[in-house]
């Protein structure tokens, strides 16, 4: 049976008949996307059966295994560094849930040329009402010296220096959408054979949208740039397509999955008590924006480009317009420096 004449092709085949375009590379990345396709399996499990905690066990007790249950957000957060740790392909992680970076001490991480960095559990908030959450991750190529540890540099470096990034979305079926700098695709898990397998080849943003996304319960904190903005969404002009909806699941992995999918802009703003944002740089907007960014749609801070920003420190925060292209340089006439709405 030839591949044309088969139904389902997995991530880890699909991500070897990619390496296979490159005659230099050396399939560290594949073993590496299948290394975070397990752990985001075993997190899976475990996001599936949260609603019976109350029959199985309460998180913080024993379960009758005599096993202690986690919280799922450290649950995910342990299963991906062990992952990890064991994978011959990674030097070292850096997580949401940890202050510091985590550089394995062994020798085969010593010689590998890839970090992880890692938002375990995002959206863990939704978890109690039964909403999509995710885990979202990118890959750099480390900047220290093979042989040793890797040090804090390999993870402070540009979004415009990711290998791939993307997330995987426990929502009505569990998917993982990845990027790398020539495209986007999203593999669905096929529960019955335990595998991720390709089911969205090539994944566009549109350049247009219909949906914004904002909480926007926070008005009253934000700039009268971007309430102008807002304005404009909400305001009747049949011929443009306005208003356009609101979407907002607060679980940024749901939204930018949907803005991916249908087009939109996904906004989190500096406001008057969060200047910076809310959103983390390296374990959130980065690894969108250069997945947003690979499937033709755009993302800035409002002043600059996400992907070009150095990063000061890990826990760094950032403010987000992120989405289809048309929707955000839009946006961006709104709330770039300077721009005095009257
Ligand atoms: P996390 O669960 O990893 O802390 O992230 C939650 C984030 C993000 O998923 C979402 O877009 C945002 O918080 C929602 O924040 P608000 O409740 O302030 O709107
Ligand atoms: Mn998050
Ligand atoms: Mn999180």
């Amino acid at each position: 049976m030839d591949n044309a004449q088969r139904k389902l092709i997995t991530l880890d085949e699909f991500t070897i008949q990619e390496t296979r375009k490159f005659p230099q590379a050396t399939g560290e990345l594949s073993a590496l996307l299948r290394d975070i396709g397990l752990a985001c399996k075993m997190i899976n499990k475990q996001v599936r059966k949260a609603g019976l905690v109350d029959i199985l066990g309460k998180h913080g007790a024993t379960n009758v295994q005599g096993e202690e249950q986690m919280k799922l957000d450290i649950y995910s957060n342990e299963t991906l560094i062990s992952v990890l740790k064991n994978s011959a392909d990674c030097a070292g992680v850096a997580s949401e849930e940890n202050d510091n970076e985590v550089c394995f001490d062994d020798s085969f991480s010593a010689h590998s040329k890839y970090v992880v960095l890692f938002d375990p559990l995002d959206g863990s908030s939704n978890i109690d009402v039964n909403a999509s959450i995710g885990t979202i991750f990118s890959i750099y190529r480390r900047v220290s010296p093979l042989g040793g540890p890797c040090t804090k540099e390999d993870f402070l470096q540009p979004g415009n220096k990711l290998m791939a990034a993307g997330y995987v979305i426990y929502g009505s079926s569990t998917m993982m959408v990845y990027a790398t700098k020539l495209s986007v695709n999203g593999f669905t898990l096929e529960p019955s054979i335990g595998e991720f397998c390709l089911s969205h080849p090539n994944l566009k943003c549109p350049e247009k949208g219909k949906i914004y996304s904002i909480n926007q319960g926070n008005s009253s904190k934000y700039d009268d740039n971007l309430l102008a903005y807002l304005k404009y969404c909400m305001e009747d002009n049949k011929a443009e397509g306005r208003p356009y909806s609101h979407r907002y699941i607060g679980s940024m992995v749901a939204d930018m999955h949907r803005t991916l999918i249908k087009g939109g802009i996904f906004m989190y703003p500096a406001d008057s008590s969060s200047p910076k944002g809310k959103l983390r740089l390296q374990y959130e907007c980065n690894p969108m924006a250069f997945l947003m960014q690979a499937a033709g749609g755009l993302a800035t801070t409002g002043t600059e480009n996400i992907l070009d920003i150095v990063p000061a420190e890990l826990h760094q925060r950032v403010p987000i317009y992120i989405g289809s292209k048309q929707m955000v340089s839009k946006a961006l006439e709104f709330v770039k420096e300077g721009a005095i709405v009257a």
